[in-house]
């Protein structure tokens, strides 16, 4: 969590790294303070909640500095508070720091620190960064120059434990600033005179194109015209750099009230995107990025697919498929249970990793850890270059497009018709599916952009059944097969934005516990589009019915609609890719909810959209 952004170059820094960290409070929204370098030293502005309160402290208006740094704040260690924000500094206020991640040995080092005299004013682990520096800094009795900036920030950086992105500047080099990442993110964008750094790139993506991916532990010297690349030695490295596709309208919100509804109605072309040339007219499917030969997936006994939040539901969607086609038993673990469980893993596992940010601390702690078993792994993110993505053996992007709304929808989406792509890909090469149905399964897929458009039409629908139930405390989500894993998702989302506890069920298990909860009035949600299973939900629906509960039906089979409240039909679709459609109703309703309680959809409470802390 967490966001920073830097510049260097010969403009005012100050509003440039306000409008990033505006761009990057989807990021955490607890606090946000910038630092830069003025005649008479560094400046240091900071203050509790959003970034737009910046606007308000005395004097940022006169900063006058071309290179500074800034950040927006999810809380980790200490409330949200003036004294907890970042930047933090050295004791001599030498050194500004920002930082996004956890220093999980901070109390140790925090102590090794006070011992040789110096005093922490928050309760912070960043800000043990600044003194450390500090104290390598002075330790070191070369003169001074950018190489001894340099290795103090490499000297500090290798005492701690945990994951780190830290962007540094000090008063005695006005024209240098030093950042270095490990298992946090962190981009440098590039252009003439001037160097932008931020978490993310769409944030900073309005000025450049051109990106320096760092991978972890590399140290970077930036000026405004060079960036110098160094390992942990402090040999110098070349890197090449990265030209991002996507342009920076991808990242505003375009005439929408909010980006949430906005990535909403880019799911027909998210998922154009996502298939692309993966699924050709002829219905060949190829995917660039894998070479699976017939050998090595007959050599697979076991996928697991790891992930956190939506991405996970993602996953278990992506199991019905794979199983049913390629005939491999799949297991869906959430990342941070994953990581602890001691996983049977072998060389004939194949773990898949799902993460729209590609940077969940503990999705990339469950790839490391399968590979240290010998797994083979794939990951499959929407952001190029991010940290799964580095990891695996096999990385396959979305291509959704910047996804700014704390809650994932088209990522989601795009990240099911993907994982069903995978199981077309293999189920072919291993012949574990007739052919006729794989053909089918492509033209569903290609069909799809189409029938999401359709689907989107029940919007005015769901703002009206929305208008009549955002007051509720309780909601259910019921669904059989791969309609529950839509359940999921969809009391994820309404959990998420509009604050109504909601629980998901597989519709046959109701009465094993849950159904002591229904009561008079209760708003129960249904989805049915499995033609093999509608009969029995709606069994189970109609129990619901007999005890009060008034329902909210996601269906494309012929029902009788007569026995509920309100229903929504959707495109018939075959049922591994259902969650597709069925989802955006779910996804229309948790955000009407979320506007009617007047609450803000893109930054709900407590939330962040990338959580790379454990
Ligand atoms: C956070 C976000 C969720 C997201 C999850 C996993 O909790 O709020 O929307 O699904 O992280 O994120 P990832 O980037 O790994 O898909």
């Amino acid at each position: 969590m967490c966001g920073i952004v830097g510049y260097i170059g010969n403009k005012k820094a100050c509003p440039i790294l306000i409008a990033g960290l505006t761009r990057l409070e989807y990021r955490g929204y607890d606090s946000a303070g910038v630092s830069t370098i003025e005649k008479n030293g560094l400046s240091l502005m900071k203050t509790k909640g959003r970034v737009k309160n910046l606007n308000d402290l005395k004097g940022i208006d006169k900063l006058e500095g071309t290179i500074g740094i800034a950040h927006t704040r999810w809380a980790t260690h200490g409330k949200p508070s003036n004294e907890n924000s970042h930047p933090h500094q050295d004791n001599s206020k030498t050194f500004s720091v920002v930082h996004n991640g956890i220093i999980e040995n901070y109390a140790e080092l925090k102590n090794l620190l006070e011992e040789k005299g110096y005093h922490f004013y928050s309760q912070t682990d960043t800000e043990v960064i600044p003194n450390l520096i500090h104290y390598y800094f002075l330790k070191d009795k070369e003169d001074n120059s950018t190489m001894k900036f340099l290795k103090a920030v490499r000297n500090a950086c290798l005492d701690l434990k945990g994951s780190f992105a830290i962007e540094v500047i000090s008063s005695y080099f006005p024209d240098n600033m030093i950042v270095v990442r490990k298992d946090s993110p962190l981009v440098i964008g590039t252009c003439e005179n001037e160097k932008y750094i931020s978490s993310d790139i769409p944030a900073i993506l309005s000025y450049t194109r051109d990106f320096y991916l760092l991978n972890n532990l590399e140290f970077t010297i930036l000026s405004k015209n060079s960036a110098k690349f160094f390992d942990t030695e402090l040999n110098e490295i070349k890197k090449k750099l990265d030209v991002i596709e996507w342009n920076s309208s991808a990242a505003e919100k375009d005439g929408y009230d909010d980006f949430m509804l906005k990535e909403i109605y880019e799911q027909p072309s998210a998922v154009r995107e996502t298939i692309g040339s993966r699924i050709s007219n002829d219905l060949k499917c190829e995917i660039e990025e894998l070479k699976f030969s017939k050998k090595q997936l007959q050599e697979i006994t076991k996928i697991y697919i790891v992930a956190c939040g939506t991405a996970m539901h993602a996953g278990l969607s992506g199991k019905n498929t794979i199983e049913k086609i390629c005939r491999i038993p799949t297991e869906v673990d959430i990342a941070s249970e994953f990581r602890y469980r001691d996983p049977i893993i072998d060389k004939n596992t194949l773990c898949i990793f799902i993460s729209q940010s590609g940077e969940t601390a503990d999705t990339i702690a469950a790839l490391k850890l399968a590979k240290s078993k010998g797994a083979t792994t794939l990951a499959i993110s929407n952001v190029i270059g991010s940290s799964i993505t580095r990891e695996a053996d096999y990385s396959i992007y979305t291509h959704a497009g910047p996804e700014i709304a704390v809650a994932s929808t088209k990522a989601y989406t795009s990240q099911v018709a993907l994982i069903n792509i995978i199981a077309i890909y293999f189920a072919e090469i291993l012949q574990s599916t007739k052919s006729e149905y794989l053909n089918f399964l492509k033209q569903e897929l290609l069909s799809l952009p189409k029938k999401i458009e359709e689907t989107l039409k029940c919007k005015d629908q769901i703002f009206e059944f929305a208008k009549k139930v955002y007051q509720e405390k309780d909601m259910f989500f019921l669904g059989r097969g791969v309609d529950e894993t839509v359940a999921k998702e969809g009391s994820l989302k309404l959990k998420e934005i509009s604050y109504i506890h909601s629980e998901s069920y597989a519709a046959g298990e109701l009465k094993h516990g849950p159904i002591a909860l229904i009561e008079n009035g209760i708003t129960v949600v249904g989805i049915m589009t499995d033609e093999n299973l509608v009969e029995k939900t709606v069994s189970n629906i109609q129990e619901v019915i007999t005890r009060g509960a008034k329902t909210l039906i996601i269906t494309n089979q012929k029902i009788n609609y007569n026995n509920f409240n309100e229903v929504i039909i959707i495109p018939e679709i075959a049922p591994f890719i259902s969650p597709i459609l069925s989802v955006i109703p779910l996804q229309l309703l948790s955000y009407f909810i979320s506007k009617e309680k007047g609450l803000d959809v893109d930054k709900p409470r407590n939330l962040a959209k990338s959580v790379t802390v454990e």
